[in-house]
């Protein structure tokens, strides 16, 4: 990153050299005004995303998953990055893990559309590899203008990353999960990403306390109460 920006720098220092040198005095500025992160639209984070090239993802993705769900959703779930079925339909959480988050987000009396789900790397790292560090930092400004969009009231982390991502914090899952923590003044509840209870099912239970604090915050009860 430091060295691209550096190249950069190097390259339009030598615009400008080129273009004094033809006689321009001046360049002609637009003057459209960027809209303040929030007043975006998801639809204009959308936009502004386009079919991005910012990192090395883009070579090896069939989709972008850019993120599913009602715009103005009141809990959003944010995962860590698509995997394989993700990547081949572009749309987050449809494989194995995906299905147990449905059925979960049913539990609630909610439905997918009721809520909104995105991941904080919106390419297919190859072989389901950890994102790099430069890969993360290119994408999450993405991520956090989508919550500036959508306002949700509740947060849900799926796992280690994404809570620690939101919360800037190195604690891992387990001693963060079950309590509510703060993301710019919207509660954050960080629990077991799905994988993991596939893995371990003895856990769901536990999900399944986060998911009450969740569903008190927002004023459901579970369905059939
Ligand atoms: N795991 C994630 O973190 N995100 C997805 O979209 C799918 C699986």
């Amino acid at each position: 990153m430091e060295a691209e920006l550096r190249k950069l720098i190097e390259e339009t220092r030598k615009n400008v050299a080129y273009l004094q040198e033809v006689g321009v005095e001046s360049v002609p500025v637009s003057r459209r005004k960027t809209k303040p992160v929030d007043k975006l639209s998801l639809e204009d984070v959308r936009r502004e995303l386009g079919d991005c090239t910012r990192c090395h993802l883009h070579q090896s993705r069939t989709n972008l998953v850019f993120g599913v769900g009602n715009p103005h959703a009141d809990l959003m779930f944010i995962g860590e990055a698509p995997g394989r079925d993700e990547d081949l339909q572009g749309e987050p959480f449809v494989g194995r893990a995906g299905q147990l988050l449905t059925d979960i987000i049913r539990a609630m009396g909610l439905s997918r559309e009721d809520v909104y789900i995105a991941n904080i790397i919106k390419c297919r790292p190859p072989d389901n590899r950890n994102p790099s560090r430069d890969e993360a930092e290119t994408c999450q400004p993405f991520l956090y203008k989508q919550i500036a969009a959508i306002k949700p009231k509740v947060i849900c982390t799926l796992g280690n990353i994404p809570a620690q991502t939101l919360l800037n914090t190195k604690q891992g899952i387990t001693r963060i999960r079950g309590k509510m923590h703060d993301y710019k003044g919207i509660k954050v509840m960080p629990t077991f990403h799905p994988a993991y209870l596939l893995r371990s099912p003895g856990e769901k239970s536990k999900v399944w306390e986060d998911m009450k604090q969740v569903m008190k915050e927002l004023g459901l009860k579970p369905p059939g109460r």
